[in-house]
């Protein structure tokens, strides 16, 4: 009897288990956004193209085009190589390699403003809320080429 009582606990215990489980994969999948959705502010894009222009442009050209070896941050070639990633992994590369003169150099907030620059001169449009200032903060928002349709 004691067992049996255990047993159908246990079972209890193990199919709330699975539907709480369920409930958080349901919600992880709701929480998945894309950069179609607006995944910055404007004024956080104001900010990050003056922090580009000091930054960046050097390199990579005022209207983001690219100079000789530094690529172009805008345009298809640009898009296809980020396409499927996520705001983090872009966020991550700038923060952890860029600007080539000094890798690391730039504050979180900073990475996030010229991320949201970087978005808006591709023609993602603006949102309610600003691009997080770290990276898992914004693994769930995906950089997708072509507008879902
Ligand atoms: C001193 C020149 C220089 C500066 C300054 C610089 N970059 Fe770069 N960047 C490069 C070069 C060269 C490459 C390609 C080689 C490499 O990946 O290291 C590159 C590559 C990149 C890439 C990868 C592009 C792709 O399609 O994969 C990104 C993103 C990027 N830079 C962003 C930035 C941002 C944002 C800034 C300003 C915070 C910046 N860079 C500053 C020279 C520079």
């Amino acid at each position: 009897m004691a067992q049996f009582k255990m047993t159908t606990t246990g079972m209890i215990a193990l199919a709330s288990m699975i539907a709480f489980g369920g409930a958080v994969a349901t919600r992880a999948q709701t929480a998945e956004k894309t950069v179609w959705t607006g995944a910055y502010t404007a004024e956080q894009a104001t900010r990050g193209k003056a922090a580009y222009a000091a930054s960046c442009a050097a390199c990579h050209g005022e209207s983001l085009a690219g100079i000789d070896v530094a690529p172009a941050l805008t345009g298809a070639g640009f898009l296809n190589n980020w396409n499927n990633t996520s705001a983090g992994d872009l966020f991550t590369r700038i923060k952890t390699t860029m600007p080539l003169s000094a890798p690391g150099s730039l504050s979180g907030r900073t990475v996030s403003d010229i991320e949201a620059y970087v978005l808006q001169s591709n023609g993602f449009p603006a949102g309610e809320v600003a691009l997080p200032p770290a990276a898992p903060m914004m693994s769930n928002v995906k950089i997708i080429a072509q507008k879902p349709a």
